[in-house]
């Protein structure tokens, strides 16, 4: 039995609305009631602040519950003439505690190479944020046997840049890139046999007990297949795309974390 206390974090992406907030404040009052799971919302920057306060206006009826919000991406420069940026300190500011960084999508499409990626942890650790670390391999990378090399040079990066310790109070994420948005998840097996070198490669590289930090999930989450998958020794909860939009559907995640 680990004494990692699971996470369950909500990436909304580009998606959502304030509704949906009020739906999952009213599930997380009445259904929830349980700190045994860290919950983590992490919408588009626009709602953050609304969010936050929603929750601080909920506090007494989400006393039991441990929940916080999330940005999905934070500028690796403190501040200055970076239009449609937007800083870790005002992520902070907004009430935010965590910060999605190096997620796929944004490797992808908006430029986040594995040292931009490093760069945006430093200024969220400077900023008292916990970076929720994305990694993972293209189908491509996994039939060529590169999977456990692409994550090694993800993870070594950030610690390049940030240090030995860099991992203390930061979450990794593993996320396959051919089961985002698929419907077609990483097997419970396939996700162990990932969180376990993550875990030893942290261990060997860093100067963090390796055995403390949390290493969720993601890629087509599912209340049908998170019990396998959250069941696995060195999974610690999952990062939920679309099944965060549905209220249904992600507490009922964080209820099997
Ligand atoms: O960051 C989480 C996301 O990439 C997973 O998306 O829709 O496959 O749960 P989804």
């Amino acid at each position: 039995m680990t004494s990692r206390r699971p996470v369950v974090a909500g990436n909304w992406k580009m998606n959502g609305h304030l509704e949906l907030a009020d739906q999952l404040v009213e599930k997380f009052a009445t259904e929830l009631n349980s700190d045994a799971v860290e919950v983590v919302l992490c919408p588009p920057a626009v709602f953050l602040s609304d969010l936050s306060k929603k929750l601080e206006q909920n506090r007494e009826r989400l006393s039991a519950v441990e929940l916080g919000i999330g940005g999905q991406n934070a500028s690796a420069l403190e501040k200055g003439a970076h239009t449609g940026e937007i800083a870790a300190s005002m992520l902070k500011a907004a009430g935010c505690e965590y910060v999605i960084l190096g997620h796929s999508e944004r490797r992808a499409m908006y430029g986040d190479t594995p040292e931009l990626v490093a760069e945006k942890f430093a200024q969220a650790k400077a900023n008292g944020l916990t970076p929720i670390l994305c990694t993972g391999e293209s189908e491509d990378e996994r039939e060529a046997g590169k999977t456990f090399e692409v994550i090694a040079q993800d993870l070594e990066k950030v610690i390049e840049c940030n240090g030995k310790q860099a991992f203390d109070n930061a979450i990794i994420a593993y996320e396959p890139l051919w089961a985002i948005g698929t419907g077609k998840s990483a097997t419970p097996e396939q996700a162990q046999e990932v969180h376990a070198f993550i875990r030893g490669h942290l261990a060997k590289i860093g100067d963090v007990d390796a055995d403390t930090v949390r290493i969720l999930y993601g890629g087509s989450v599912t209340p049908d297949n998170a019990d396998e998958l959250f069941a696995q020794a060195d999974v610690d909860g999952g990062l939920i795309g679309g099944a965060s939009l549905v209220a249904d559907k992600f507490i009922k995640l964080c209820q099997l974390a």
